[in-house]
């Protein structure tokens, strides 16, 4: 047998990972949280409908909870973790901390990844696509309209 059958090959954060083929059924959330101790993409819905568990795929943001291993042979995944720390934070961080943003923080991680990605596509969207980003995000802290000010000034648009 290949060794291509018997794992998955794939790149966390620009550092090689393989599963177990086996383990293709397991959803990236939980290899991400359970087997490679990253814990920042959270857990909220578990059914790709509140984007705490959003991290980026090949450049595109997208729900982790529903992404299973053997669908990501290949692919580059970007975490929470990529965007820095408390000391050096990316600038997606820095700014939704300027702004206040971030209350419990349970939403936020998931959030910044979905900006980052559409900014590193394009770094000034519209409002409106900005806007459409942020609906696939739940935050229960109520601090929409502190994130909306941060992902504008982040793309260069007045509040
Ligand atoms: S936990 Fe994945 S979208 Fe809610
Ligand atoms: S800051 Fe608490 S859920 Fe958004």
């Amino acid at each position: 047998m290949s060794s291509e059958s018997t794992v998955i090959q794939f790149w966390v954060n620009d550092e090689k990972v393989e599963a177990p083929a086996a383990d293709g059924d397991m959803s990236l959330l939980n290899y991400l949280r359970d087997s490679l101790g990253l814990n920042r993409a959270r857990y909220g819905c578990g059914a790709a409908a509140c984007g705490a568990c959003t991290v980026v795929c090949n450049g595109e943001a997208v729900t982790s909870c529903d992404q299973v291993l053997s669908e990501l042979h290949g692919v580059r995944v970007e975490t929470p973790e990529s965007l820095g720390s408390e000391v050096q934070p990316h600038a997606v961080l820095a700014t939704l901390v300027k702004h206040q943003a971030v209350q419990c923080g349970y939403c936020i991680s998931g959030i910044a990844m979905r900006v980052k990605a559409l900014l590193d596509k394009n770094p000034t969207p519209s409002k409106q696509s900005l806007d459409m980003a942020l609906d696939h995000h739940l935050c229960r802290c109520g601090t929409h309209v502190r994130i909306k000010r941060a992902v504008y000034e982040l793309a260069g648009i007045g509040a």
